[in-house]
């Protein structure tokens, strides 16, 4: 009996490429960029082999690395000089983020997308304004309605900066029509907005939370963040973030949540962006030190996955090492 098919007819060397169904390329990536004003050397980042934090001054010569590998847009993380209740230093027009976009738009032609949250810039680090009891009562944490105003005017500092697009990441509810009305108010109905659309609260993140210093200082994000045992309700926040006027919509994480992915993917013609986040990175690369897994094969693969479960764009630690490849 012969086999009614043969689909290795098509895996040849010679016809693979012709039937391949997803494609990655330098220009799909968005590379993190972590700016520390505590510092006026470049630090690297234990928990995230080959990520460094740098401060402004170095800003534009870390981005131009990341131009160099094919690699076109970057997103910018700010570490700040001083942290308070309400995170000023996120939304001041000299914070470490709007000097780090200034110089950056004005001297390079990457595309600059700026995080907007305030955990970095808490001294609790939570990513709102948080109740008075929050410390001592485990079911209280960020005031809604009250942060709004602050992410607003984050992202509106980073406009003004030069930002090509802001991404909210706070998971505050009416975030995405707060900002987009904040952002036309002061004249930048031309500056995109991404959003943090289908957040999880994940311990996929650990690792940032040492490169950005922005762990909570008690409690977790559970009540702002998503559960990851749920699926409708993604749909359901995205559904919201579309209809406040967001024009892509982000999953993270990223390869945990392909089933996420590809619902957004199916539900909307906005463009779906990936956050393959530093526990995703760091992991590939703990395994690989230990011999275990080829880094660069699994980092592609990852990729590759997050593009054909529906990702458009994916925003990634391995940007420019898989760039220089591609
Ligand atoms: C800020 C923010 C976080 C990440 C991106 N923006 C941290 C968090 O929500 O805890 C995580 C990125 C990563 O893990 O790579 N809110």
């Amino acid at each position: 009996m012969h086999p009614l098919d043969r689909p290795r007819r098509l895996r040849t060397d010679g016809v693979r490429p012709l039937v391949s169904e997803t494609d990655l390329s330098a220009t799909d990536l968005i590379a993190p960029v972590f700016v520390d004003a505590t510092t006026d050397e470049r630090v690297p980042i234990g928990t995230m082999p080959g990520h460094e934090r740098v401060p402004v001054a170095e800003t534009v010569a870390r981005v131009e690395e990341v131009l160099s590998t094919g690699v076109e847009a970057v997103i910018v993380f700010g570490i700040p000089e001083s942290k308070d209740p309400t995170g000023s230093r996120a939304y001041a027009p000299d914070g470490v983020v709007q000097r780090a976009i200034r110089r950056v738009s004005a001297e390079t032609d990457a595309y600059v997308v700026g995080d907007v949250c305030l955990c970095e810039y808490t001294d609790h680090g939570h990513c709102g304004v948080i109740e008075a009891d929050a410390e001592t009562d485990p079911t209280l944490t960020v005031r809604n309605d009250e942060t709004l105003d602050l992410l607003a005017r984050t992202a509106v500092s980073q406009a003004d900066a030069g930002a090509d697009m802001v991404a909210p990441s706070a998971m505050t509810d009416g975030q995405v029509r707060a900002i987009r009305a904040a952002l036309d108010e002061a004249g930048h109905e031309d500056v995109a907005l991404m959003s943090y659309a289908v957040k999880y609260e994940s311990a996929f993140y650990g690792p940032f939370r040492d490169a950005a210093d922005g762990a909570p200082a008690f409690g977790d994000r559970r009540h702002y963040q998503m559960d990851p045992a749920n699926r409708r309700e993604a749909l359901r926040e995205a559904r919201l973030d579309a209809a406040e006027g967001a024009d892509v919509l982000m999953v993270k994480p990223g390869l945990p949540y392909l089933d996420v992915v590809r619902d957004l993917r199916e539900e909307f013609d906005h463009p779906i962006a990936a956050y393959n986040v530093s526990g995703e990175y760091a992991m590939l690369h703990a395994a690989a030190e230990k011999g275990w897994l080829d880094l660069e094969a699994t980092a592609h693969e990852s990729l590759l996955s997050l593009k054909r479960s529906g990702a458009d764009l994916i925003v990634t630690y391995f940007a420019e090492d898989l760039a220089e490849r591609l």
